[in-house]
């Protein structure tokens, strides 16, 4: 595929009204979400997408009830201990973005190792977002660069876009050209705030436990007819 995202971001909406509709328990909608994310990580290795963030947590999701939080933490730990494999054979690096010190010791403890076996891999970064907010991701970037300004090390008039880019956790990355969310909402909920400025935005009624391969590529090829202006006009050739 030609004029692909290189920068894929999604909100993964719809595993609890996907079980409540089969009368199932809200974890059950998860446990399939988890399928979910394996068969998207695949296609968009397959197809070459290099980067691919997924708001697998937000800093709000603590305040769910206790007992699907743990089965949250356990999914994500089941999930980076049996995908390890497949992440070293496909070349691909895993990273987290969040306050991942939230996180509870075992699930922080098997996400480093994880982060480091696949650090030196190079097709494709998959991004975990992870007790992710983005206006949390802001307040520490102003916080970081006002220490540095108050220590003397920078002038607070070289503050620009870059130097604020440079300061969030997608330092090292580029801004995400494309954003999904699935299951309907028409809204952002606090997911990279800063860096989803120009992103091109396509919201599924399907609910991400029924998210799949087609409907993947399908998006992919609506994006390719996109025409990406960034606030400027089209000159005529
Ligand atoms: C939203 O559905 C989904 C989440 C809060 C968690 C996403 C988690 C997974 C897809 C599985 C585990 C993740 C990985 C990376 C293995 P919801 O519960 O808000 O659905 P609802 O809006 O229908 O209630």
């Amino acid at each position: 595929m030609t004029r692909l995202p290189r920068h894929i971001a999604i909100i993964m909406d719809g595993n609890g009204r996907w079980a409540r509709k089969r009368l199932l328990n809200r974890v059950k909608g998860h446990e399939r979400g988890a399928e979910t994310v394996r068969t998207v990580v695949r296609t968009c290795r397959e197809v070459g997408v290099s980067f691919l963030t997924l708001y697998a947590f937000s800093t709000e999701n603590w305040e769910r009830p206790q007992a699907e939080v743990a089965a949250l933490m356990t999914l994500l730990k089941r999930f980076l201990v049996g995908e390890t494999e497949e992440l070293l054979e496909n070349n691909i690096r895993l990273n987290a973005i969040g306050q991942v010190d939230r996180l509870p010791g075992d699930v922080r403890e098997t996400l480093a190792k994880v982060m480091s076996v696949t650090a030196r891999n190079t097709a494709m970064t998959l991004n975990l977002a992870l007790s992710y907010g983005g206006r949390t991701e802001i307040v520490e970037m102003a916080r970081k660069i006002a220490q540095q300004a108050k220590a003397g090390a920078i002038d607070p008039e070289a503050v620009s876009q870059d130097l604020v880019a440079r300061h969030l956790y997608t330092w090292d990355m580029p801004d995400p050209d494309l954003l999904i969310r699935t299951s309907g909402e028409m809204r952002i909920s606090n997911f990279l705030l800063w860096q989803i400025a120009y992103a091109e935005i396509f919201i599924t009624p399907t609910l991400w436990p029924d998210f799949n391969r087609d409907e993947l590529l399908d998006i992919f090829r609506w994006y390719q007819g996109r025409e990406r202006r960034f606030g400027k006009v089209t000159q005529p050739e």
